[in-house]
């Protein structure tokens, strides 16, 4: 699978010929000021929360591409009254779509969207496809609730988590939830975008190397490969 990190919790994964983009926040970020909006291509637009930093260009990406938004009942329901399609879910289903199956599962957090309206639970995303497992677990505190993953899942390939601290775990606690979901490829997300989730990138790493597992902080708007 490719993976681009836009910043945040956004994220760009080709997988099974289609592009899904996560949490796209992208214009309002200063960190990532030389990604231009308009040239991303999507052919899906996943959401876990409504947060502005995880939401803020949804709609202007969902109209470039004419492309649906997957997340729950609420948001679709706003999205829905502005025009945008797509497909509302809620924690514990699943749906099968022509990249593969997407399981919403919990997350410890808030949502509320931009305007005040009330945004449902936040969830995370575990998508199973032919390429491999990954998970993605939006904005979340460490919750035993990830113990499940490993138990109703196949193998994580890899997880993005959280790990900037204050609005959500911060890295120690990141790598007990590594531990939880049984995943030793970790993706870090949601620090440094502002003062408050700063993060010390050596003392993460280290955190993540003394237990075997491996981290990567990824550069944003570079491609990698998993
Ligand atoms: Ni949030
Ligand atoms: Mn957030």
């Amino acid at each position: 699978m490719n993976i681009t990190f836009y910043g945040q919790a956004c994220f760009l994964i080709e997988v099974a010929g289609k592009k899904l983009i996560f949490d796209p926040f992208i214009s309002p970020n200063k960190m990532a000021a030389h990604i231009d909006v308009d040239k991303i291509e999507a052919d899906y637009i996943l959401i876990t929360h409504g947060h502005e930093d995880h939401v803020a260009d949804a709609e202007r990406i969902a109209r470039n591409n004419d492309c649906p938004i997957i997340s729950s009942f609420e948001i679709l329901s706003w999205y829905g009254a502005k025009g945008l399609k797509g497909h509302p879910m809620n924690h514990g289903g699943k749906w099968d779509f022509d990249f593969g199956t997407v399981n919403c599962v919990n997350a410890v957090h808030s949502s509320v969207l931009p305007d005040g309206t009330y945004g449902g639970n936040p969830m995370g995303f575990v998508i199973e496809t032919a390429e491999g497992c990954f998970y993605h677990a939006g904005d979340t505190a460490l919750t035993y609730d990830m113990k499940l993953i490993p138990m109703l899942y196949p193998k994580l390939d890899f997880a993005i988590l959280p790990m900037g601290d204050n609005f959500t775990m911060g890295y120690a606690h990141a790598v007990i939830a590594s531990d939880f979901i049984e995943c030793n490829e970790i993706i870090g997300c949601h620090y440094d975008t502002f003062g408050l989730i700063e993060m010390d990138h050596n003392k993460a790493l280290t955190a993540f190397n003394e237990k075997g597992k491996n981290l990567r902080l990824l550069d944003i708007g570079k491609p990698c490969t998993l």
